[in-house]
């Protein structure tokens, strides 16, 4: 037998051991507020669907008319005959919604962050290798990108500005290229960078500055474009609070141009389907009349951080839609994100390595398709089981 199965063995026996094997299972989405698994409904605490735009009418007309004219893909990487017209037009509408020069449309997030990067952080390209300052939270696809330009972070304590500028001032007379690498809203944590510090010290040392804005693009910011406005480089997800699929860099034009030049993931992929990129257009056209939906979902999440408090549980520094009920143990984050299930709430148990050791954690992501009666009957759920969690 080759060795790749009992290395496998022994990979998913210390997770087994450990609690932390993953499995997938199979969901049916009801709507943007419910999901059916194994026939029984459960109202969705972990869809990242903040604006319910899933369901959306205008985003599943556009997809489907898309459809009827283009059909269902694109064929072609978009560099060979897959940039139709509808990729300039969406491009655009992200570039002035996100107040930058340009915008690039990429397969996901995840493609996005780890090809992005990779190519940016080219030392080839530089001619030297770039220091990267990156917050130890960053998601896991930005250790990809870094991973593939064969860089070593040099990683700053979780928004800690006082950390990050010790470690610059340290490289003060390197000439290397420097970027610093954060998230603007953070996917496990729902808390904020300090972005204004973050500007301070770019501009003090000279560094540029990338943002994933995968979290807040949506929620926050004017017409929901956002939070980290004076970044250099913004990336963003299309598959979260827009409702779609799908992802983009915003930046300055030579920036653009150098990725349609150099960035894997964009000149070896095949281009997204052309229904959805009218889905994402259709929702950033929608963006500036979801002032109602931004309000509604960032008071459920702040009521319910505010009553878990009082009941004694630790929601660390969450400040946004994302509310973190921090366990701290594997298994009893497990037990509990089953007691949520027997109660008909869906929330995720997230454990390491997603998460570091000790900060097992229950994962409430709100959406404005929630109502306050689901949030007060989740938390009458929680103060009830309690003592699970304890034993
Ligand atoms: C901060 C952050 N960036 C990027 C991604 C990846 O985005 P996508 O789901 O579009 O691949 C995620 C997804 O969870 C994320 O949380």
């Amino acid at each position: 037998m080759h060795q790749i199965y009992s290395a496998i063995s022994h990979f998913i026996d210390k997770r087994e051991v450990e609690s932390l094997n993953r499995q997938l299972i199979s969901a049916k989405p009801i709507n943007a507020r419910e999901i059916e698994i194994d026939e029984k409904r459960y109202v969705n605490f972990s869809s990242n669907d903040y604006l319910g735009l899933r369901y959306h009418p205008k985003l599943i007309e556009a997809a489907k008319s898309c459809i009827d004219e283009y059909g269902t893909g694109s064929g072609a990487s978009r560099l060979v005959t897959g940039n139709f017209d509808l990729y300039a037009k969406a491009e655009q509408k992200i570039a002035a919604w996100k107040n930058r020069e340009a915008a690039l449309i990429f397969a996901s997030g995840y493609q996005c962050n780890t090809s992005v990067l990779a190519s940016l952080f080219d030392k080839n390209f530089l001619g030297e290798e770039p220091l990267i300052f990156s917050d130890k939270l960053i998601h896991a696809s930005m250790h990809q990108g870094c991973k593939l330009a064969g860089i070593k972070q040099i990683r700053f304590n979780h928004n800690d500005i006082t950390h990050l500028s010790t470690l610059l001032e340290k490289y003060k007379d390197d000439k290397r290229p420097k970027f610093i690498l954060t998230e603007s809203v953070f996917s496990m944590d729902g808390d904020i960078a300090p972005l204004d510090g973050l500007y301070a010290l770019r501009d003090l040392h000279d560094a540029f500055l990338i943002v994933d804005e995968a979290h807040a693009a949506g929620v926050f910011g004017d017409n929901g474009n956002g939070l980290a406005h004076k970044a250099d480089l913004i990336i963003g997800t299309c598959g979260k609070a827009l409702g779609c699929f799908g992802a983009y860099v915003a930046c300055d034009q030579k920036i653009k141009d150098f990725l349609i030049n150099h960035c894997g993931g964009l000149i070896y992929s095949t281009a997204l389907p052309p229904s959805a990129i009218a889905a994402i257009e259709a929702a950033v056209d929608l963006m500036p009349s979801l002032d109602s939906e931004r309000k509604h979902v960032i008071t459920l999440a702040q009521n319910f951080r505010q009553q878990l408090d009082e009941v004694g549980y630790h929601t660390g520094q969450s400040q946004s839609q994302i509310v973190p009920m921090i366990i701290g143990d594997a298994d009893k984050t497990v037990q509990f994100s089953d007691s949520l299930k027997d109660g008909s709430f869906w929330a995720g148990a997230i454990r390491p390595p997603t998460v570091p050791q000790g900060t097992s954690r229950i994962r409430f992501a709100f959406s404005a398709a929630h109502t306050e009666s689901d949030v007060a009957n989740l938390i009458q759920h929680i103060i009830t089981n309690k003592e699970s969690i304890a034993a």
